[in-house]
């Protein structure tokens, strides 16, 4: 039943059609631009850049596709009417995805019209395109759950009408590998190219689109990162990838963008990736327990059935509790710090620790642990002795503090936005003597969810030319922040310090 050998694959890229049907997605025309040039980088062969009729900034956004004379194929979605087929030639489209449903429910409960309004709308729409100089895709709406001689019915006439491919839209999702194989392996038997288009919903969409494949189809269409309506389409990375490294099959794209292009993707559309995303995401090449760690580092092949640079991804090791010896080693030496065993041993043990409370563990976390353990930590210039903050909907948000700074008291007061800016605003007061210290950067995380949350606070200051981290965890955002404030400032001290002993 498997036996058909795969010839070379053409990818049809719906991300600015499909993708963008995504609930919430909604691209502008220079947005669109830029997706499809880098399709275009990428090496898709047919770009379907939008449904020319939906609006004027769609039809803005085909034409600026469509003037960059891309070396892929520009497509415009259209219905069987005349007037979406009019918008799509004022676009300057190369060729039409012109699409009927086939299957009795959309025809009765959706068009309310009959299976031979269908067929002659199909037929009269195809050939009013390629009378007009389009390559027509005739593709089948609902296809999957359509009345097989009808569907094959309606194909045949549209290709009599001129049509130059045909696709089959696995419109819900219903097709299972086994059923997809037959499916398009019997529609092959038409004699143009077949397009696969299967949806996500039972998480099938790439399995399918491959089983057709492997049945003869000549193209598939996909999305890149698989957005797309409700559970998405096929995606683009995990089809090429899957044809290149598991059947050995070619396509025209270039894996090595593949990573950067999701990434555009997802950041344009606002469709962000779970980490374990197949080939994209940010866990696929990452490497948190010790027996694979240590397997990757000594052969990559153990644990990674391909190379990230094939893709344009990177190797990750994430420290955590799973953590092993040698993976932990090889980050202490990068930070380059040299231990011995017992004290490697206390290193590896706070990082357990630290992971067994569910805490995610960063590098910032383990060069501290690290310099405690070595005692390389300078005893802490700045101390908090008192912090008293007065906020709420009637007062300015007030700060008080007093410090230990190199064992003299400091109090000082500030005012801010917020209780969080107005704690840093006074501690900045009390320091200024001894650091003119900047906030670079402050970033706030919630470790669980609920208002008694962790919250996971890290920090970038400026003193100079020198630059810290610092990160505190507490279930007050005040004090995470203040912690982590007043950590960075003795860092920055100790530095200074050091600094000046060495002069
Ligand atoms: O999934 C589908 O049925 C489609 C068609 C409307 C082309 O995307
Ligand atoms: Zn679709």
């Amino acid at each position: 039943m498997w036996g058909i050998a795969l010839l070379d694959v053409r990818i049809f890229d719906t991300t600015l059609r499909d993708g963008e049907q995504t609930p919430g997605v909604s691209l502008t025309p220079d947005e669109k631009l830029r997706i499809a040039t880098r399709l275009d980088e990428l090496g898709v062969d047919v770009i379907e850049a939008g449904s020319a009729i939906t609006s004027e900034g769609e039809r803005e956004g085909i034409k600026k596709v469509v003037s960059e004379d891309l070396s892929a194929e520009i497509c415009s979605f259209t219905r069987a009417v005349k007037v979406d087929i009019d918008a799509a030639l004022d676009c300057g489209v190369d060729s039409i995805h012109l699409v009927v449903p086939t299957s009795d429910i959309h025809i009765e409960h959706k068009l309310r019209k009959t299976r031979e309004d269908v067929k002659r709308f199909a037929v009269e729409c195809t050939g009013y395109a390629v009378d007009h100089g389009l390559l027509v895709e005739l593709s089948a709406e609902d296809s999957t759950r359509s009345d097989f001689d009808f569907l094959t019915q309606v194909f045949k006439e549209g290709i009599e009408a001129g049509a130059k491919r045909i696709c089959a839209c696995d419109t819900v999702g219903m097709l299972t590998p086994e059923k997809a194989y037959k499916f398009y392996g019997n529609l092959c038997k038409l004699n143009v190219p077949v397009s696969v288009h299967c949806h996500n919903d039972f998480g099938l969409a790439v399995a399918n689109s491959l089983a057709g494949l492997r049945a003869g189809a000549a193209q598939v269409h996909v999305t890149v990162n698989g957005i797309g309506e409700r559970a998405g389409n096929a995606s683009l990375e995990e089809v090429v990838m899957s044809l290149y490294s598991l059947y050995n099959v070619k396509t025209k794209i270039n894996t090595q963008m593949l990573y950067e292009v999701s990434k555009i993707v997802a950041r344009l559309t606002g469709m962000y990736l779970q980490p374990n995303k197949a080939i994209v995401g940010e866990n696929a090449f990452a490497h948190e327990s010790g027996i694979h760690a240590d397997g990757v580092i000594k052969k990559a092949e153990t644990y990674e059935p391909i190379t990230p640079e094939l893709v344009g991804h990177q190797r990750r090791f994430v420290i955590g509790k799973h953590i092993g010896s040698s993976l932990l080693k090889n980050r202490l030496e990068e930070m380059g710090l040299r231990v011995d065993q017992e004290k490697f041993d206390q290193i590896f043990r706070r990082v357990k620790t630290l992971g067994d409370m569910g805490k995610k563990v960063t590098d910032i976390d383990l060069e501290a642990i690290a310099e405690d353990v070595l005692g390389l930590l300078p005893e802490n210039a700045v101390e908090l002795e008192e912090l008293t903050i007065v906020s709420g909907n009637k007062v300015m948000p007030t700060a008080s503090v007093k410090l230990k700074i190199d064992d003299k008291e400091k109090l000082e007061a500030g005012v801010g936005v917020g209780p969080v800016d107005a704690a840093i605003v006074a501690i900045k007061k009390a320091i200024k003597d001894v650091a003119d210290i900047q906030l670079e950067e402050y970033h706030v995380d919630s470790v669980t969810g609920g208002t008694d949350a962790l919250i996971d606070v890290v920090i970038k200051l400026r003193n100079g030319d020198k630059i810290v981290s610092a990160r505190s965890i507490q279930a007050d955002i005040i004090m995470a922040s203040v912690e982590a404030f007043i950590g960075g400032i003795n860092r920055i001290l100790a530095d200074k310090k050091l600094k000046e002993s060495e002069r």
